[in-house]
C-alpha cells in the first residue's frame, strides 16, 4: 500500500518478521492497553489489523510517560523498532503476532470519551446503542469484515457485467411513480408548487427506456426507496445489481445470473458456487414447499393428501373438502414429544389455521387419537403418499389453499431449526419460474399483476388474456438463495397491442395508463426491441454470502424496524421555513 505523504509507513496490519530491526510509524486507534512489569503494552488498531506496541521506560522514557495516559479509542501515532517477539509470546491470531513495536515515540492525534461499548471481539452492545453509535458499531472486527465482503461484491458485480459487455448507466433519483407495488416516497417541488417527485422504487421504466434507446446491456448498482413495513430482510432503502438487456431469452437471463452469482461468491469470499442452479416451477414449490421461495437445504417436502381424507370418516377434513379446502401434511422424523406437538399446533393457530391433526408413524401403522376416523386402507395410502417412515409424526393443516400453504411452508421452516436439518455451510440456490402473470386481490376483490405490469405473458398463453387471465403464466423469474428471495426479473411487454390488453384485465383504463406510463407507452410505439431484465438484491446477497439474514449488518447506516434512524435522528418534522417555500402545510391527522 501507498504510504507516501502519510502519517504513518505502515497499516497496523502489514509488519510481519521481515520488517525485523526496520524503523516504522503506525497510526490508528488504542484498542487496549496493559501494564506489565513496569511496561505498558498497547494494541494499536485500524481497518488492515492490529499490532502489540511496548513502551519500555529503558528505551525511551518521555514515550513511555506519555503512553501512561492513553485509553481505549485514542487516536495515535507511533514510531518504534521492530523487534521479534519470543517464540511463547507469539499471537498465532494476528498477522502481526510475530513482531511488536518497540516505541520510541508518540503522538496523541486525538483522544476518544469513554466509548459506550468496547470495540472487541465480546462485546455485546444492544441493538439501538449499536444504531445509535453506527460510527463506532463499524469500527469492530466483524464490521470492517463485511464492508470488505460488500465492496468486493460490488467490484466483482462491475467487473463481471462489465466484461459481459454491459454499460453503467446511471437512472434519475426524482422519478414520476415506479409500478413496483410499494408505497413511493414523495418529494415536494418546490419550482412547481402542489406537485412531487417520486423517489424511483427501482430504475425499472428508466431501464426498459435504455433498451428502446439502443444501449442493449444495462447495469447500474442502484439504490431504490420503497415506503413498505420493513422486517430483517426489508429496508426503505435498499441496493440492487439491477440488469436489462435486449433481444434475449429468459434462458440467456438463467445464465448470466449464474455466472455473474458465481464471480462474486469466488471474488467475495472465495466460495466456489456449483451451477446451473436448480429450476422448479411455481406450481410445484407451491405444491412441494407452500412457499414460493423454498430452502431447499433440506427435505421436508409436503404431501397433498386431499383424495385420500376426503374419503375417510374424520368429519374436520371432511367438511373442509367439501367446501372446496385442500389437506396437506409434512412429516418430519425425528422425535417430537406431545409438549412440541401441543406447541406446533399453538404455530399453526397463530399462523391462520384452525388448528393441527396429527399421527405418529410406527412400525406397526398410524398412532394418534384421531386414527380411528381411517380406515387400514386409506393409512396404507396415506403412509405410501407421503413416503413416512416408523419414527415420523403426520402433521395435517386443512383450510383454504392458501392458509394451508402459508402455515406448512412456516413450520416447514421452522421444523428444520428444530430438528437441526439445516446444513449452514450450503448456498442453495433455485430458479422459481412461470408465475402466473396475475394474482386475485381477495381484500380488494380484483385480478393485479402479480410482478409488474409490464411483465410479458407465456407466448401460449395470450390467448388466454380474456377468457382465463388467472391461468396465464408469465415470462418471469426469481432466484432464491436459502429461502430468501435474492433476485427477481422477467422478459417484458414490448408490444402496446399486448401491454394494454394486460392493462385491461388489471382494470386500467387506456386514460390512467396514459397518465402513469404514458411516456413509456409513447416510447415503445418508437421501435421497442424485445427486452428483459432482472434485479438481483445486492443487501440481501451480501447478508447471505456473510452469514446473516439480517440485512442491517452489511448496510453502513440502516433504519430500524420502524423506519427511523437513531443516529442522526430522521424523520424530523420540517422547518416551518421549509415548508413556506415549498409551498406546503403539514396537517397531521
Ligand atoms: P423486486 O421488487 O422483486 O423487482 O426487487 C428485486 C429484488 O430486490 C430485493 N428487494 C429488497 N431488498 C431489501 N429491502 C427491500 N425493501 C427490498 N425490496 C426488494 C429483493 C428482490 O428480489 N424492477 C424489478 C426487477 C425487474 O423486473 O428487473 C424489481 O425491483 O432481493
Amino acid at each position: 500500500m501507498q504510504t507516501q505523504k502519510m502519517l504513518r509507513t505502515h497499516t497496523c496490519g502489514e509488519l510481519t518478521a521481515t520488517h525485523n530491526s526496520q524503523s516504522a510509524t503506525l497510526a490508528g486507534w488504542v484498542h487496549t492497553r496493559r501494564d506489565h512489569g513496569g511496561v505498558h503494552f498497547i494494541h494499536i488498531r485500524d481497518r488492515f489489523g492490529m499490532t502489540q506496541v511496548v513502551f519500555e521506560p529503558s528505551h525511551d522514557q518521555t514515550a513511555y510517560e506519555l503512553a501512561d495516559n492513553l485509553r481505549r479509542e485514542w487516536v495515535i501515532q507511533i514510531t518504534g523498532i521492530v523487534r521479534m517477539r519470543s517464540s511463547d509470546q507469539v499471537n498465532q491470531k494476528l498477522s502481526t503476532g510475530e513482531i511488536e513495536l518497540v516505541a520510541h515515540s508518540l503522538k496523541i492525534l486525538n483522544k476518544s470519551d469513554v466509548p459506550p461499548f468496547t470495540l472487541d471481539e465480546w462485546s455485546e452492545p444492544t441493538e439501538s446503542v449499536r444504531f445509535k453509535y453506527r460510527y463506532l458499531d463499524l469500527r469492530r472486527a466483524e464490521m470492517q469484515r463485511n464492508f470488505q465482503i460488500r465492496h468486493k461484491a460490488a467490484q466483482a458485480a462491475r467487473a463481471h457485467l462489465s466484461e459481459e459487455g454491459f454499460l453503467e448507466i446511471e437512472t434519475p433519483m426524482l422519478v414520476r411513480s415506479t409500478p413496483e407495488g410499494a408505497r413511493d416516497f414523495l418529494v415536494p417541488s418546490r419550482l412547481n408548487p402542489g406537485t412531487c417527485y417520486s423517489l424511483p422504487q427501482s430504475p425499472q421504466l428508466y431501464k426498459q427506456l435504455l433498451m428502446v434507446s439502443g444501449m442493449d446491456r444495462y447495469f447500474q448498482i442502484a439504490r431504490c426507496m420503497r415506503d413498505e413495513d420493513l422486517r430483517s430482510d426489508r429496508q426503505p432503502e435498499f441496493t440492487q445489481i439491477d440488469i436489462e438487456a435486449s433481444f434475449i431469452t429468459e434462458e440467456f437471463i438463467y445464465g448470466l445470473v449464474e455466472r455473474l452469482m458465481q464471480r462474486i461468491f469466488r471474488d467475495a469470499i472465495g466460495f466456489e458456487i456449483a451451477a446451473p442452479f436448480a429450476r422448479l416451477t411455481f406450481a410445484h414449490a407451491m405444491e412441494k414447499y407452500g412457499c414460493d421461495k423454498p430452502d431447499l437445504r433440506y427435505g421436508l417436502e409436503l404431501a397433498d393428501v386431499t383424495d385420500i381424507v376426503k374419503e375417510s370418516d374424520f368429519t374436520v377434513f371432511k367438511s373442509v373438502v367439501a367446501k372446496g379446502g385442500m389437506v396437506k401434511c409434512i412429516n418430519p422424523e425425528g422425535t417430537l414429544t406431545k409438549g412440541d406437538l401441543e406447541t406446533y399446533i399453538e404455530f399453526a393457530k397463530q399462523n391462520g389455521a384452525q388448528g393441527m391433526a396429527w399421527m405418529k408413524v410406527t412400525e406397526a401403522g398410524l398412532e394418534s387419537n384421531i386414527v380411528k376416523y381411517f380406515s387400514p386402507d386409506i393409512q396404507k395410502r396415506l403412509i405410501e403418499r407421503t413416503g413416512a417412515k416408523p419414527g415420523s409424526t403426520l402433521m395435517y393443516i386443512a383450510d383454504r389453499p392458501k392458509v394451508v400453504n402459508e402455515v406448512l411452508s412456516r413450520l416447514r421452516a421452522d421444523l428444520a431449526r428444530k430438528l437441526n436439518l439445516i446444513n449452514t455451510k450450503v448456498f442453495s440456490f433455485a430458479w422459481v419460474t412461470d408465475f402466473p402473470l396475475f394474482e386475485y386481490d381477495e381484500k380488494e376483490k380484483r385480478i393485479g399483476a402479480a410482478h409488474h405490469i409490464f411483465t410479458m405473458p407465456k407466448a401460449e398463453h395470450i390467448d388466454l388474456l380474456e377468457t382465463d387471465p388467472l391461468k396465464v403464466l408469465a415470462q418471469c423469474y426469481d432466484l432464491v438463495l436459502n429461502g430468501i428471495e435474492i433476485a427477481s426479473g422477467s422478459i417484458r411487454i414490448h408490444d402496446p397491442e399486448i401491454q394494454k390488453r394486460v392493462m385491461k384485465v388489471i382494470g386500467v383504463t387506456a386514460e390512467q395508463a396514459e397518465k402513469r406510463f404514458g411516456f413509456l407507452l409513447e416510447a415503445f410505439r418508437y421501435g421497442a426491441p424485445p427486452h428483459g431484465g432482472i434485479a438481483p438484491g445486492f443487501d440481501r446477497i451480501v447478508a447471505l454470502m456473510s452469514g446473516y439474514n439480517d440485512i442491517r449488518e452489511v448496510i453502513a447506516f440502516p433504519k430500524t424496524a420502524s423506519g427511523t434512524s437513531l443516529l442522526d435522528g430522521c424523520p424530523t418534522p420540517a422547518e416551518a421555513e421549509q415548508l413556506r417555500e415549498l409551498h406546503m402545510k403539514f396537517v397531521v391527522q
